[in-house]
This record gives C-alpha cells, sequence and structure tokens, in this order.
C-alpha cells in the first residue's frame, strides 16, 4: 500500500479516535457528577457540563456521519449497520438534552430527585461508553475485511 493510500485509509479513524476521546471525556464527567451526588455536589461542573454536553456530543457524532461513516461505508455492504449507529447517535443525543437539563437544575441548586438524577448520568454515560466500544470494532473490522 503507497503512502497517499495508507493516509487515506487511516484518516476515518484518526477522526474517529479524536471524537470518542471527546465522547470518553464528557462520560468521565457524567461519572464524576454521578458519583458526587447527594452531598457533594460541584455546582460550577454541572453548570459547565450542562453548557457543553450537547453541543460536544453533536459535534463529535456530525464529525463521524460526515468524515468517518462516508469512506467506510462506500466500500459496500453492512447498511444495516451505518443506520444502527444513526439512530444511536439520534437516541444518545436525546438522552443527553435530557441531562442537560437535569444537569442545570443542580447547577441552579433546584430540588432534585437525585436517585433519579444518578441513574440518568449512570444510564447516559454507560451508553455513551457502550457505542464508542460497538462502533469502533465494527468499524474496524469493516476496514480490515474491505481493505
Ligand atoms: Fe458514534
Amino acid at each position: 500500500m503507497n503512502k497517499h493510500m495508507l493516509v487515506k485509509n487511516l484518516a476515518p479513524f484518526s477522526a474517529l479516535s479524536s471524537t470518542h476521546g471527546t465522547i470518553s471525556g464528557l462520560c468521565d464527567a457524567l461519572e464524576a457528577v454521578a458519583d458526587s451526588l447527594p452531598g457533594n455536589i460541584d455546582r460550577h461542573s454541572c453548570q459547565c457540563l450542562s453548557e457543553t454536553l450537547m453541543p460536544l456530543l453533536k459535534l463529535a457524532q456530525q464529525r463521524e456521519e460526515r468524515q468517518v461513516f462516508p469512506p467506510l461505508r462506500r466500500k459496500g455492504g453492512a447498511a444495516a449497520m451505518f443506520d444502527r449507529l444513526h439512530q444511536e447517535h439520534f437516541e444518545d443525543l436525546c438522552f443527553a438534552e435530557e441531562a442537560s437539563e437535569a444537569l442545570g437544575r443542580l447547577a441552579r441548586g433546584e430540588e432534585v430527585n437525585t436517585e433519579a438524577t444518578g441513574y440518568l448520568l449512570r444510564g447516559l454515560f454507560t451508553t455513551l461508553r457502550r457505542h464508542i466500544v460497538f462502533e469502533k470494532d465494527f468499524l474496524e473490522s469493516l476496514q480490515a475485511t474491505k481493505s
């Protein structure tokens, strides 16, 4: 494989590594807030996460859908799996919107059900972590079989 082809083949995975790094960072921050409930809440962290969760997640997903999926999708096959990844992005974003609102309430010191909020935050970071493992495994296996 020549250098141009190698760079072309690696580019989607470089972007994927970057988006997954961003999402992993968000998961760690969500876990830290969940672990702080109910008695050790850092309202400033909740505020920051409330403001950045949706835009950062959306940006990471858009980058995957524009830079990572198309070159691999062009190799053919596995359409249903790409549809699944798109669907998971949409569902994760809906879930993140709900979490963002809950984080905003924590940041403002409003009365919240901390047990339900903890469950919500843990559900989100668990789902996001599961998504990135599945996505990475699927895309790498696709690359391996089609190159
Ligand atoms: Fe993704």
